[in-house]
């Protein structure tokens, strides 16, 4: 059974759009953690924060993200999972994602990150002060966790899958 591909990175940094041409590309099934922790809390995510709070949005996080890392090992096909930005802040998550070898993170610039997400839904990035400072304080998270980092400056979201196949091949000569 083929390990689980896994992309991890800030908010606006494409995982989502990544992870499904990645998975489209390897044949592979494609799990995005955020529209399940919607489904499992019945609203969208702006509501889950709003009326339940981070903490609640984290729990089911954890649960959903635990069930994928599970499911995925399983697929016979082999998985991509493209988690939210937050779930390496999860101590449980961050502990398995540290014994995953497929943990990929798609490293984007803050101020590109901040263009991509700007004006959406996201909770998180509402103020620049404070999408500037979760950033930097996650940076070295996502560093201790990945496997593999694509810079994603000079690359579309098909650019980005395409560097991630290679990096992975060059290195196990699998994919
Ligand atoms: C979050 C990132 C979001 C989503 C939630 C919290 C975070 O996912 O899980 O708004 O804490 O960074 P994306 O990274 O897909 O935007």
């Amino acid at each position: 059974m083929a390990e689980a591909l896994i992309l991890t990175g800030f908010m606006g940094s494409g995982k989502t759009a990544v992870g499904k041409l990645l998975a489209e590309k390897l044949n592979r099934d494609f799990f995005d953690a955020d529209p399940l922790v919607e489904e499992r809390m019945g609203m969208p995510i702006p509501e889950i924060f709003e009326i339940h709070g981070e903490p609640e949005f984290r729990k089911a996080e954890e649960t959903v993200v635990t069930g994928l890392l599970g499911e995925a090992a399983k697929s016979s096909r082999g998985a991509v999972i493209s988690l939210g930005g937050g779930a390496v802040t999860i101590a449980a998550i961050y502990e398995k994602l540290v014994r995953e070898p497929l943990v990929v993170l798609l490293d984007e610039d803050v101020d590109r990150a901040w263009q991509h997400a700007r004006g959406g839904s996201r909770p998180l990035a509402a103020d620049p002060e404070h999408f500037r400072s979760l950033y930097a304080e996650r940076e070295s998270i996502y560093r201790s966790v990945a496997k593999y980092i694509v810079d994603t400056r000079d690359l579309d979201a098909g650019g980005v899958a395409d560097r991630i196949v290679e990096l992975i091949h060059e290195r196990t000569g699998t994919l």
